[in-house]
């Protein structure tokens, strides 16, 4: 099949990447020149393990093309996918900033030819896939098409799998003609028995909300609990393993650390909290996602003070990965922003390193920061060791020589990676998140 992506973002470059992957046509569509010239030659602007072996197989077979111009991307194509950006709005009221896709929208039209269906793939709110319609008909009232619905489950790191092996796929319409074109579209997967979930195109829209609300919920859930094992003195892996073999529990998403961050938990929890509040609804216990998220991310910055004997003033500190997650270079919301800014603000100093996000790094948190070529060089002459982002190469570091290369041997493992009893036997004072 013909199809075009309009945005070559983080979920445009993936979904179209693995589309032709399947064996459809695919042209991706940009605005941003040099991008589009970059990725021609198979080079890509982010980092995600697998996509740019992908990106270059795929043009060399002739199945995907870049271009900045709709004029040869719309006419032939069968299905128009949207994934252009949704951040918050700049009004800073947590709602997302609709004016990429209306604008993606109204530019198509133009061109569109035969029947052709319009799909959203942004995160977008209840109604959107409606008013693209809307501006659409607009725009050109003879077009002959469908608007539809299809979310995203993609994470970072994980993306080409989670495309290629998804738990499901949703789509939302309101034609069989619109349907038949998605299932076309995604059948490698339906030989591989991937469910595919059709529904009203508005359910589709509040799915993609509904998943990620329940995992921000699952993740403050289980911070909290770990903040009640310190209390009392109990093990939280031991209790997350415990309840999470319940099958009604599921054993995934129940990791503690400093809080979740990343480009869609945090934006999409308080859209969803905007949202709903339009229609006279609440979302109680999204809301308190949030706040919980937030108080855990001020809670690591205690328990580092707390570590360091009461205060981080004059004390040098070593971070371990600074990623909102492992293999990526997303910065976007991370944990480590507002962990580092607090204590370099009551005059801590920093040293760390991260694998893949150091540039990324460097564009967010604050100046002074020092970055290393390894772990090791982070931890020379340092007070303590976070160890914030639990990237492969942090999981088996050389403790003993960790040990000798800091002034004090604190361990802070705000990813539980490390065993307590172990670290403590070589003579860390260790703590990780929930069980000491
Ligand atoms: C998420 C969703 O998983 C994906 O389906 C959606 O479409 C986009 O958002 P992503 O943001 O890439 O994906 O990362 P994810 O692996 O979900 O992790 C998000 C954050 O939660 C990270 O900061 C991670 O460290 C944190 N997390 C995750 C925990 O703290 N504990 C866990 O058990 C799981």
């Amino acid at each position: 099949m013909n199809i075009t992506m309009i945005g070559t973002g983080y979920v445009g470059l993936v979904t179209g990447t693995c589309f032709s992957e399947f064996g459809h046509n695919v042209t991706c569509v940009d605005k941003i020149k040099e991008k589009i010239e970059t990725l021609k030659k198979g080079e890509i602007p982010i980092y995600e393990p697998g996509l740019e072996q992908l990106v270059k197989k795929n043009i060399s077979e002739g199945r995907l093309h870049f271009t900045t111009e709709l004029s040869e991307a719309i006419p032939d194509a069968e299905a128009v996918f949207l994934a252009v950006g949704t951040p918050s709005s700049r009004r800073g009221d947590g709602y997302a900033d609709l004016t990429y896709v209306y604008q993606a929208a109204r530019e198509i039209a133009p061109y569109l030819n035969d029947y052709t269906v319009i799909v959203d793939k942004s995160t977008v709110p209840v109604g959107t896939a409606r008013q693209v319609k809307r501006i659409i008909q607009e725009e050109n009232p003879n077009a002959d098409f469908d608007v539809a619905s299809n979310p995203e489950f993609l994470r970072e790191g994980a993306a080409i799998n989670d495309f290629m092996r998804p738990d499901r796929v949703v789509i939302g319409v309101e034609s069989e003609r619109a349907e038949k074109v998605l299932r076309e579209i995604y059948k490698p997967l339906y030989l591989i028995e991937t469910p595919i979930v059709c529904t009203t195109i508005e359910t589709a829209e509040l799915s993609k909300y509904a998943a990620n609300a329940f995992l921000a919920i699952k993740i403050s859930f289980i911070n909290e609990i770990a903040n009640v094992c310190e209390a009392v003195g109990a093990d939280v892996a031991d209790i997350a393993k415990a309840i999470g073999m319940d099958g009604r529990i599921g054993s995934k998403f129940l990791h503690p650390g400093p809080g979740y961050g990343g480009s869609c938990f945090p934006k999409d929890t308080t859209a969803l909290m905007r949202i709903v509040q339009e229609y006279g609804e609440h979302v109680r216990l999204v809301e308190t996602a949030v706040e919980v998220n937030f108080a855990q991310k001020a809670r690591m910055v205690k328990k580092i003070r707390d570590m360091l004997g009461g205060s981080e003033a004059g004390k040098t500190i070593a971070f371990l990965g600074l990623t909102f997650k492992p293999e990526t270079d997303d910065m976007r919301e991370a944990p480590s922003i507002t962990i580092i800014t607090s204590l370099m603000e009551k005059g801590a100093r920093v040293k760390a390193h991260d694998p893949k996000g150091m540039d990324e790094a460097k564009k967010v948190l604050p100046e002074g920061v020092i970055y290393t070529r390894n772990a090791y060089e982070a931890c020379e002459g340092a007070d303590a060791v976070v160890l914030m982002t639990e990237w492969n190469q942090y999981r088996a570091l050389d403790l003993k020589k960790i040990k000798n290369l800091l002034n004090e041997p604190i361990f802070i493992d705000l990813r539980n990676v490390y065993d307590p009893k172990n670290m403590k036997k070589l003579g860390f004072k260790y703590t990780g998140v929930g069980r000491k």
